[in-house]
Protein backbone atom coordinates (compact mmCIF):
# COMPACT_ATOMS: atom_id res chain seq x y z
CA UNK A 1 0.00 0.00 0.00
CA UNK A 2 1.06 3.44 -0.90
CA UNK A 3 2.06 5.87 1.88
CA UNK A 4 -0.93 8.68 2.81
CA UNK A 5 -0.13 12.03 2.98
CA UNK A 6 -0.30 11.33 6.67
CA UNK A 7 2.65 9.29 6.91
CA UNK A 8 4.31 11.94 4.76
CA UNK A 9 4.40 14.18 7.04
CA UNK A 10 4.92 12.44 9.88
CA UNK A 11 8.13 11.07 8.27
CA UNK A 12 8.93 14.88 7.83
CA UNK A 13 8.22 15.16 11.92
CA UNK A 14 10.30 12.27 12.65
CA UNK A 15 12.86 14.02 10.95
CA UNK A 16 12.56 17.10 12.80
CA UNK A 17 12.58 14.87 16.04
CA UNK A 18 15.58 12.91 15.18
CA UNK A 19 17.60 16.38 14.95
CA UNK A 20 16.86 16.35 18.69
CA UNK A 21 19.18 13.70 19.14
CA UNK A 22 22.69 14.25 20.15
CA UNK A 23 25.42 14.07 17.27
CA UNK A 24 26.94 10.41 18.00
CA UNK A 25 28.29 7.79 17.08
CA UNK A 26 24.63 5.84 16.63
CA UNK A 27 22.46 7.51 13.81
CA UNK A 28 20.24 10.51 14.97
CA UNK A 29 16.40 8.64 14.52
CA UNK A 30 13.08 9.75 14.96
CA UNK A 31 9.88 8.62 14.88
CA UNK A 32 5.85 8.77 15.30
CA UNK A 33 3.44 6.29 15.91
CA UNK A 34 -0.14 7.34 13.92
CA UNK A 35 -3.53 6.01 15.03
CA UNK A 36 -5.32 3.74 11.65
CA UNK A 37 -7.37 6.97 11.05
CA UNK A 38 -3.88 8.88 10.82
CA UNK A 39 -3.89 10.63 14.35
CA UNK A 40 -0.43 11.32 16.06
CA UNK A 41 -0.37 8.70 19.08
CA UNK A 42 3.34 9.21 20.09
CA UNK A 43 6.50 10.71 19.15
CA UNK A 44 10.20 9.46 20.19
CA UNK A 45 13.96 9.98 18.96
CA UNK A 46 17.01 8.31 19.77
CA UNK A 47 19.05 9.96 22.57
CA UNK A 48 22.00 8.18 22.27
CA UNK A 49 24.10 5.21 22.76
CA UNK A 50 22.49 2.89 25.31
CA UNK A 51 18.77 5.05 25.20
CA UNK A 52 15.76 3.25 23.30
CA UNK A 53 16.06 3.55 19.87
CA UNK A 54 13.84 6.00 18.55
CA UNK A 55 10.58 3.95 17.60
CA UNK A 56 10.62 2.12 21.04
CA UNK A 57 11.00 5.64 22.86
CA UNK A 58 7.75 6.40 21.22
CA UNK A 59 6.00 3.10 22.10
CA UNK A 60 7.30 3.31 25.70
CA UNK A 61 5.05 7.03 25.87
CA UNK A 62 1.69 4.76 25.14
CA UNK A 63 -0.07 2.64 27.80
CA UNK A 64 -0.32 -1.33 27.48
CA UNK A 65 -2.33 -2.34 24.03
CA UNK A 66 -2.69 1.62 22.50
CA UNK A 67 -0.14 0.99 19.92
CA UNK A 68 -2.26 -1.90 18.76
CA UNK A 69 -3.10 -1.75 14.62
CA UNK A 70 -1.10 1.53 14.39
CA UNK A 71 1.18 2.85 11.96
CA UNK A 72 5.07 3.88 12.98
CA UNK A 73 6.55 6.29 10.95
CA UNK A 74 10.65 6.00 11.81
CA UNK A 75 13.30 7.43 9.66
CA UNK A 76 15.92 4.40 9.72
CA UNK A 77 14.57 0.84 9.12
CA UNK A 78 14.06 -0.65 12.62
CA UNK A 79 16.95 -2.75 13.98
CA UNK A 80 16.72 -6.16 14.02
CA UNK A 81 19.84 -7.36 16.47
CA UNK A 82 20.37 -7.00 20.47
CA UNK A 83 22.85 -4.24 20.78
CA UNK A 84 22.83 -2.33 24.21
CA UNK A 85 18.82 -2.06 23.81
CA UNK A 86 16.65 -5.05 22.42
CA UNK A 87 16.17 -5.34 18.70
CA UNK A 88 13.17 -2.99 17.55
CA UNK A 89 11.26 -5.33 15.81
CA UNK A 90 10.80 -7.40 18.59
CA UNK A 91 9.21 -4.76 20.47
CA UNK A 92 6.90 -3.84 17.49
CA UNK A 93 6.06 -7.47 16.90
CA UNK A 94 4.89 -7.02 20.64
CA UNK A 95 3.31 -3.99 20.68
CA UNK A 96 0.85 -5.37 17.69
CA UNK A 97 1.44 -2.49 15.36
CA UNK A 98 0.14 -3.09 11.94
CA UNK A 99 2.23 -1.10 9.43
CA UNK A 100 5.99 0.37 9.55
CA UNK A 101 6.74 3.16 7.24
CA UNK A 102 10.59 4.33 7.67
CA UNK A 103 12.86 6.44 5.06
CA UNK A 104 16.58 4.95 5.05
CA UNK A 105 17.66 1.15 5.15
CA UNK A 106 19.99 -0.05 8.14
CA UNK A 107 22.91 -0.63 6.39
CA UNK A 108 24.58 -2.42 9.32
CA UNK A 109 25.07 -6.15 8.41
CA UNK A 110 23.48 -7.41 12.19
CA UNK A 111 21.28 -4.61 12.71
CA UNK A 112 20.02 -4.30 9.37
CA UNK A 113 16.87 -6.96 8.04
CA UNK A 114 14.43 -5.27 10.57
CA UNK A 115 12.05 -4.57 7.55
CA UNK A 116 11.94 -8.44 6.08
CA UNK A 117 11.64 -9.63 10.05
CA UNK A 118 8.85 -7.02 10.33
CA UNK A 119 7.30 -8.90 6.67
CA UNK A 120 7.37 -12.05 7.93
CA UNK A 121 5.14 -11.13 11.74
CA UNK A 122 2.59 -9.94 9.07
CA UNK A 123 3.53 -6.26 9.52
CA UNK A 124 3.06 -3.97 6.40
CA UNK A 125 6.10 -2.67 5.43
CA UNK A 126 7.59 0.12 3.45
CA UNK A 127 10.58 2.04 2.68
CA UNK A 128 12.33 4.86 1.25
CA UNK A 129 9.82 7.63 2.50
CA UNK A 130 11.94 11.16 2.54
CA UNK A 131 14.87 8.84 2.27
CA UNK A 132 16.69 11.90 0.57
CA UNK A 133 16.39 14.25 3.93
CA UNK A 134 16.89 11.00 6.04
CA UNK A 135 19.76 10.82 4.20
CA UNK A 136 21.11 14.27 4.53
CA UNK A 137 20.66 13.24 8.48
CA UNK A 138 22.96 10.33 8.27
CA UNK A 139 24.83 10.17 5.89
CA UNK A 140 27.77 10.05 7.26
CA UNK A 141 26.84 7.22 9.12
CA UNK A 142 25.52 5.54 6.51
CA UNK A 143 28.80 5.65 4.54
CA UNK A 144 30.63 4.32 7.39
CA UNK A 145 28.64 1.41 8.26
CA UNK A 146 29.08 0.42 4.25
CA UNK A 147 32.47 0.53 3.90
CA UNK A 148 33.56 0.03 7.50
CA UNK A 149 36.08 3.08 7.78
CA UNK A 150 34.75 6.32 8.79
CA UNK A 151 33.55 8.60 6.65
CA UNK A 152 36.58 11.27 5.45
CA UNK A 153 35.37 15.27 4.94
CA UNK A 154 38.75 16.78 3.38
CA UNK A 155 38.44 20.62 4.22
CA UNK A 156 40.77 23.15 2.52
CA UNK A 157 40.71 26.75 2.66
CA UNK A 158 42.42 28.14 -0.86
CA UNK A 159 42.65 31.46 -2.69
CA UNK A 160 40.74 31.87 -5.98
CA UNK A 161 43.90 31.03 -7.90
CA UNK A 162 44.15 27.46 -6.02
CA UNK A 163 46.67 28.15 -3.30
CA UNK A 164 46.70 27.20 0.37
CA UNK A 165 49.29 29.39 1.59
CA UNK A 166 51.40 32.12 0.59
CA UNK A 167 55.10 31.68 -1.14
CA UNK A 168 56.76 31.59 2.66
CA UNK A 169 54.30 29.31 4.22
CA UNK A 170 52.09 31.76 5.81
CA UNK A 171 48.07 30.74 5.39
CA UNK A 172 46.43 32.76 8.22
CA UNK A 173 43.75 33.68 6.84
CA UNK A 174 43.02 33.25 3.94
CA UNK A 175 39.46 33.13 4.06
CA UNK A 176 37.17 35.67 6.38
CA UNK A 177 35.45 34.90 9.47
CA UNK A 178 32.35 33.68 8.04
CA UNK A 179 33.86 30.86 6.44
CA UNK A 180 36.05 30.04 9.57
CA UNK A 181 33.17 30.06 12.11
CA UNK A 182 31.58 27.85 9.69
CA UNK A 183 35.00 24.92 9.52
CA UNK A 184 33.73 25.14 13.39
CA UNK A 185 30.72 24.58 13.40
CA UNK A 186 31.22 21.54 10.56
CA UNK A 187 34.45 20.59 13.29
CA UNK A 188 31.96 19.70 16.35
CA UNK A 189 30.32 17.21 13.89
CA UNK A 190 33.15 15.37 13.58
CA UNK A 191 34.99 12.65 15.98
CA UNK A 192 38.17 13.26 14.79
CA UNK A 193 39.95 16.11 13.54
CA UNK A 194 43.06 14.93 11.43
CA UNK A 195 45.98 16.47 10.41
CA UNK A 196 49.80 16.29 9.17
CA UNK A 197 52.41 16.93 10.95
CA UNK A 198 53.96 19.65 8.52
CA UNK A 199 50.57 21.76 9.57
CA UNK A 200 51.53 21.35 13.74
CA UNK A 201 54.47 22.77 12.70
CA UNK A 202 53.55 25.56 10.81
CA UNK A 203 50.47 26.82 12.48
CA UNK A 204 50.11 25.30 15.56
CA UNK A 205 47.11 24.88 15.46
CA UNK A 206 44.57 23.80 18.52
CA UNK A 207 42.15 21.72 16.46
CA UNK A 208 39.17 22.81 19.00
CA UNK A 209 35.90 23.97 17.50
CA UNK A 210 35.17 27.08 19.07
CA UNK A 211 32.21 29.42 18.83
CA UNK A 212 33.68 32.99 19.09
CA UNK A 213 36.38 32.61 21.70
CA UNK A 214 34.40 29.68 23.20
CA UNK A 215 34.61 26.20 23.38
CA UNK A 216 31.71 23.94 21.85
CA UNK A 217 29.90 21.31 23.71
CA UNK A 218 31.13 18.81 21.35
CA UNK A 219 35.38 18.73 20.07
CA UNK A 220 36.30 16.60 17.92
CA UNK A 221 39.64 14.15 18.82
CA UNK A 222 43.11 15.64 17.71
CA UNK A 223 44.98 13.08 15.64
CA UNK A 224 48.61 13.95 13.94
CA UNK A 225 49.40 11.98 11.41
CA UNK A 226 53.38 11.47 10.48
CA UNK A 227 57.06 10.98 11.96
CA UNK A 228 58.20 14.37 12.92
CA UNK A 229 57.77 14.92 16.60
CA UNK A 230 54.87 17.34 17.93
CA UNK A 231 57.07 20.34 20.13
CA UNK A 232 55.95 19.91 23.62
CA UNK A 233 54.43 23.14 24.33
CA UNK A 234 52.32 22.63 20.79
CA UNK A 235 48.82 24.46 21.33
CA UNK A 236 46.65 20.71 20.32
CA UNK A 237 48.54 19.35 23.16
CA UNK A 238 46.22 21.43 25.47
CA UNK A 239 43.33 20.66 23.40
CA UNK A 240 40.38 18.67 25.93
CA UNK A 241 41.00 15.44 24.28
CA UNK A 242 44.52 13.88 24.89
CA UNK A 243 45.92 13.75 20.71
CA UNK A 244 46.40 10.30 19.26
CA UNK A 245 49.94 10.54 17.14
CA UNK A 246 50.59 7.93 14.19
CA UNK A 247 53.82 7.85 13.34
CA UNK A 248 53.13 6.38 9.38
CA UNK A 249 51.96 7.60 6.37
CA UNK A 250 49.48 4.64 6.24
CA UNK A 251 46.60 6.41 5.78
CA UNK A 252 43.98 3.35 5.49
CA UNK A 253 45.92 1.95 8.82
CA UNK A 254 45.15 5.44 10.57
CA UNK A 255 41.31 5.10 9.69
CA UNK A 256 41.09 1.59 10.78
CA UNK A 257 42.18 2.39 14.50
CA UNK A 258 40.14 5.30 14.52
CA UNK A 259 37.16 3.09 13.48
CA UNK A 260 38.08 0.63 16.02
CA UNK A 261 38.05 3.64 18.65
CA UNK A 262 34.61 4.58 17.94
CA UNK A 263 35.55 7.55 15.73
CA UNK A 264 33.62 7.39 12.66
CA UNK A 265 33.60 10.81 11.48
CA UNK A 266 37.11 12.43 10.20
CA UNK A 267 37.41 15.63 9.05
CA UNK A 268 40.86 16.41 7.79
CA UNK A 269 41.88 19.72 7.86
CA UNK A 270 45.54 19.85 6.20
CA UNK A 271 47.60 20.84 4.80
CA UNK A 272 48.07 20.48 0.97
CA UNK A 273 50.20 17.28 1.49
CA UNK A 274 47.83 14.96 3.62
CA UNK A 275 45.05 16.68 1.81
CA UNK A 276 46.59 15.23 -1.59
CA UNK A 277 47.26 11.73 0.00
CA UNK A 278 43.75 11.41 1.06
CA UNK A 279 42.63 12.03 -2.59
CA UNK A 280 45.18 10.18 -4.04
CA UNK A 281 43.93 7.10 -2.01
CA UNK A 282 40.42 7.64 -3.00
CA UNK A 283 39.46 7.83 1.24
CA UNK A 284 37.88 11.04 0.62
CA UNK A 285 33.88 10.96 0.67
CA UNK A 286 33.06 14.50 1.23
CA UNK A 287 35.57 17.94 -0.13
CA UNK A 288 35.03 21.43 1.25
CA UNK A 289 36.50 23.37 -0.69
CA UNK A 290 36.22 27.51 0.74
CA UNK A 291 36.98 29.62 -2.18
CA UNK A 292 38.24 33.25 -1.22
CA UNK A 293 38.58 35.78 -3.43
CA UNK A 294 41.82 36.51 -2.96
CA UNK A 295 45.01 36.01 -5.48
CA UNK A 296 48.18 33.98 -3.68
CA UNK A 297 50.21 33.20 -7.27
CA UNK A 298 53.37 30.66 -6.06
CA UNK A 299 53.87 27.26 -5.44
CA UNK A 300 51.75 26.11 -2.53
CA UNK A 301 49.26 24.36 -4.46
CA UNK A 302 45.62 23.39 -2.15
CA UNK A 303 46.12 20.37 -3.61
CA UNK A 304 49.25 18.29 -5.41
CA UNK A 305 49.64 15.28 -6.88
CA UNK A 306 46.67 13.25 -6.44
CA UNK A 307 47.79 10.77 -9.37
CA UNK A 308 45.83 12.15 -11.84
CA UNK A 309 47.88 11.91 -15.48
CA UNK A 310 45.44 13.23 -18.04
CA UNK A 311 42.38 14.73 -18.36
CA UNK A 312 40.46 12.03 -18.85
CA UNK A 313 41.35 10.70 -15.62
CA UNK A 314 40.37 13.79 -13.69
CA UNK A 315 37.91 13.06 -10.47
CA UNK A 316 34.94 14.66 -11.36
CA UNK A 317 32.82 15.47 -8.47
CA UNK A 318 29.26 16.16 -7.50
CA UNK A 319 28.72 19.48 -6.33
CA UNK A 320 25.89 19.21 -3.38
CA UNK A 321 25.81 22.40 -2.16
CA UNK A 322 27.42 26.21 -2.95
CA UNK A 323 27.80 28.07 0.36
CA UNK A 324 28.17 31.91 0.13
CA UNK A 325 29.96 32.81 3.42
CA UNK A 326 30.87 36.98 3.51
CA UNK A 327 32.90 37.23 0.94
CA UNK A 328 34.01 33.66 0.68
CA UNK A 329 32.09 30.58 -1.63
CA UNK A 330 32.04 27.10 0.26
CA UNK A 331 31.96 24.12 -2.47
CA UNK A 332 30.80 20.85 -0.82
CA UNK A 333 31.19 18.03 -3.36
CA UNK A 334 31.26 14.12 -3.27
CA UNK A 335 33.23 11.85 -5.58
CA UNK A 336 30.91 10.77 -8.71
CA UNK A 337 31.91 7.59 -8.16
CA UNK A 338 31.66 6.93 -4.56
CA UNK A 339 34.14 4.54 -2.87
CA UNK A 340 33.56 1.00 -3.40
CA UNK A 341 31.10 -1.10 -0.88
CA UNK A 342 33.36 -4.33 0.85
CA UNK A 343 30.71 -5.87 3.29
CA UNK A 344 29.28 -4.05 5.68
CA UNK A 345 29.91 -4.20 9.25
CA UNK A 346 27.60 -3.65 12.47
CA UNK A 347 27.60 -0.17 14.25
CA UNK A 348 25.18 -0.57 16.15
CA UNK A 349 25.34 0.57 19.73
CA UNK A 350 29.02 1.04 20.98
CA UNK A 351 29.66 2.29 23.85
CA UNK A 352 31.14 6.24 24.23
CA UNK A 353 35.09 6.06 23.40
CA UNK A 354 37.34 8.14 25.11
CA UNK A 355 41.20 8.67 23.08
CA UNK A 356 43.05 7.18 25.57
CA UNK A 357 46.28 8.34 25.79
CA UNK A 358 48.58 9.63 23.05
CA UNK A 359 49.54 6.81 20.98
CA UNK A 360 52.86 5.88 19.08
CA UNK A 361 52.34 3.15 16.05
N1 LIG B 1 44.75 26.41 3.36
C1 LIG B 1 44.48 25.44 4.18
O1 LIG B 1 43.36 24.96 4.28
C2 LIG B 1 45.58 24.90 5.02
C3 LIG B 1 45.28 23.95 6.00
C4 LIG B 1 46.32 23.44 6.77
C5 LIG B 1 47.63 23.87 6.52
N2 LIG B 1 47.86 24.79 5.57
C6 LIG B 1 49.22 25.25 5.27
O2 LIG B 1 49.87 24.13 4.73
C7 LIG B 1 51.26 24.21 5.04
C8 LIG B 1 51.71 22.86 5.59
O3 LIG B 1 51.54 21.94 4.56
P1 LIG B 1 51.95 20.44 4.66
O4 LIG B 1 51.51 19.82 3.39
O5 LIG B 1 53.36 20.32 5.09
O6 LIG B 1 51.02 19.98 5.87
P2 LIG B 1 50.37 18.56 6.23
O7 LIG B 1 49.76 17.94 5.05
O8 LIG B 1 49.51 18.81 7.40
O9 LIG B 1 51.61 17.72 6.71
C9 LIG B 1 52.43 17.05 5.82
C10 LIG B 1 53.21 15.98 6.54
O10 LIG B 1 52.32 14.98 6.99
C11 LIG B 1 53.04 13.75 7.11
N3 LIG B 1 52.24 12.72 6.44
C12 LIG B 1 51.33 11.96 7.09
N4 LIG B 1 50.74 11.11 6.25
C13 LIG B 1 51.27 11.32 5.04
C14 LIG B 1 51.06 10.73 3.79
N5 LIG B 1 50.18 9.74 3.60
N6 LIG B 1 51.75 11.20 2.74
C15 LIG B 1 52.64 12.18 2.91
N7 LIG B 1 52.89 12.78 4.08
C16 LIG B 1 52.22 12.37 5.16
C17 LIG B 1 54.41 14.02 6.54
O11 LIG B 1 55.21 14.35 7.64
P3 LIG B 1 56.44 13.53 8.27
O12 LIG B 1 57.62 13.85 7.44
O13 LIG B 1 56.55 14.10 9.65
O14 LIG B 1 56.10 12.08 8.28
C18 LIG B 1 54.20 15.25 5.71
O15 LIG B 1 55.36 15.99 5.53
C19 LIG B 1 51.42 25.34 5.98
O16 LIG B 1 51.88 26.46 5.23
C20 LIG B 1 50.04 25.58 6.48
O17 LIG B 1 49.86 26.92 6.87
C21 LIG B 1 46.87 25.32 4.81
Amino acid sequence: MAHSPAEQRAMARALELAMRGPRSRNPRVGAVVLSPAGEVLAEGWHRGAGTPHAEVDALSSLPDGAARGATVVVTLEPCNHTGRTGPCVEALIRAGVARVVYALDDPGEVSGGGAARLRAAGIDVEGGILADRALALVGAWVTAARLGRPHVTVKWAQSLDGRAAAADGSSRWITGPEARSDVHARRAEADAIVVGTGTVLADDPALTAREGEKLRAEQPVPVIVGARETPADAAVRSHPHPPLFYDTHDLAFVLDDLWDRGLHRVFVEGGPTLASAFLAAGLADRVLAYVAPVLLGGPRLAVGDIGVPSIDRARRLRVIERVPLGADLLFVAEPEHPAGDPPPRDIGDRAPVSAGPPRRT
